[in-house]
């Protein structure tokens, strides 16, 4: 496949065809940074990102051209891989705009209003060590070495003067982003992204995804929100539901992922239907709740991933959902998510990390993700 490119009016990444793998990772700047240093910071991964993504090295010397006595200055280790449909998304975090009422770098009275840490969900038990931070990488590719890579090697030349907070790998893409990918499956073996907002509808981009030039601030403009949500799905207990019950939770049938009220995937699901005198989608399900018409009109591009970090001392696995989403208002997950707190899902999974991202506007070759703020 062509590689995807890096410059543009949006950021690659949110409606390029959800690849297989992702690396996201989220840094904080050094307490001794100054807004020169993030302006060159931004200025070198930007330059960085439009070779990896085409599948060069990350320099013009990269792994093997530059001099025997000294590091190269690219690791190695995705030299002869081909671009692998890598995307190199930048995001900017509430902390960078101001940090213990520490306005850092100058920009304060620049932060949209709606970038904040978001508001505390029932349910939710966050880990410092999985949320939060200043800046955001999201690498997303078809191999996953391909996405280590790249973060990797951004990472290293953040050195000195940012450095990782988390980084979170995934892999099974959880979502469709066009109309041409098929629905996979989550980790509770039911297709996911059924009802998504897919990158060939323009009208429901405009209007949930993409920040509009007349939204504030106004050097967001054509970029958006990412949400990002580790959840803890509890395989084990999950396992020992009964089939019928598993669909009851989710709202859809297991097999071809059809709306309980009838049809097939894509028919729209119909809340009216009863079955027997009750809601054939029960009014707690996942899918009844998170549905926009429930939720004055919110919609979401999910684009998120499953994750194993291995298994816990139980020997249960210790995996779950890389929720990700874009959004136009940061709002719009927070009216989804306070719905969901009677879910019946929520018995299964666990939110144990939180972040928001403000995603610049794409830029043209020359220019730098950030350079409509700084
Ligand atoms: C739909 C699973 C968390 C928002 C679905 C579907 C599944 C699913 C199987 C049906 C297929 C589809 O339309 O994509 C899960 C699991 C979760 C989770 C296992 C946690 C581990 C969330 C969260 C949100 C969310 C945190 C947002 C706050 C949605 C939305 C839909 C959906 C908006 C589409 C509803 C519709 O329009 O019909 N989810 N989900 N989900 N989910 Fe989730």
């Amino acid at each position: 496949d062509a590689p995807h490119p890096f410059h543009g009016d949006h950021q690659a990444g949110i409606t390029t065809p959800v690849q297989d793998h992702l690396h996201l990772a989220s840094f904080d700047l050094s307490s001794r940074a100054t807004r020169k240093d993030l302006v060159a910071l931004l200025k070198d991964w930007s330059y960085a990102a439009s070779r990896l993504t085409q599948g060069l090295d990350v320099s013009a010397s990269g792994a093997v051209a530059g001099p025997l006595d000294a590091p190269p200055d690219d690791t190695g280790e995705a030299f002869g891989l081909p671009a692998s449909s890598l995307t190199i998304t930048i995001g900017l975090g509430p902390t960078l705009f101001e940090l213990d009422g520490v306005d850092r770098f100058g920009i304060a009275d620049r932060r949209p209003p709606g970038l904040a840490p978001l508001p505390p969900f029932l349910g939710d038990v966050l880990k410092a060590e999985s949320s939060h931070g200043d800046l955001c990488i999201q690498a997303c590719a078809d191999d996953p070495q391909v996405a280590v890579h790249a973060i990797r090697n951004l990472s290293r030349i953040a050195f000195g003067t940012a450095h990782v907070r988390w980084s979170q790998m995934g892999f099974g893409r959880t979502s469709r982003t066009t109309t041409a990918q098929a629905t996979p499956r989550n980790l509770f073996g039911f297709k996911d992204g059924t009802a998504n907002v897919l990158a060939d509808d323009a009208a429901s981009l405009e209007r949930s995804v993409w920040v509009a030039p007349t939204d504030e601030p106004a050097w967001m403009a054509g970029g958006s929100y990412l949400v990002a949500r580790k959840i803890e799905m509890l395989m084990e207990t999950w396992d020992r539901v009964q089939l019928g019950e598993q669909q009851t939770i989710i709202g859809r049938d297991k097999d071809v992922g059809a709306p309980l009220s009838g049809g097939e995937e894509l028919t729209d699901p119909d809340f009216d239907v009863e079955v027997d005198g009750a809601p054939a989608i029960d009014v707690a399900s996942h899918v009844r709740l998170a549905h926009p018409d429930n939720n004055g009109g919110a919609q979401m591009l999910r684009r998120g991933y499953n994750y194993v970090d291995g298994s816990n001392a139980l020997g249960r696995l210790d995996a779950g959902l890389f929720f990700l989403a874009y959004v136009r208002d940061v709002e719009q997950f927070v009216t989804v998510q306070r719905h969901l707190s009677t879910d019946l899902l929520n018995e299964y999974v666990r939110h144990v990390g939180s972040a928001t991202f403000a995603i610049p506007p794409g830029t043209q070759p020359g220019g730098w993700i950030g350079e409509t703020l700084l």
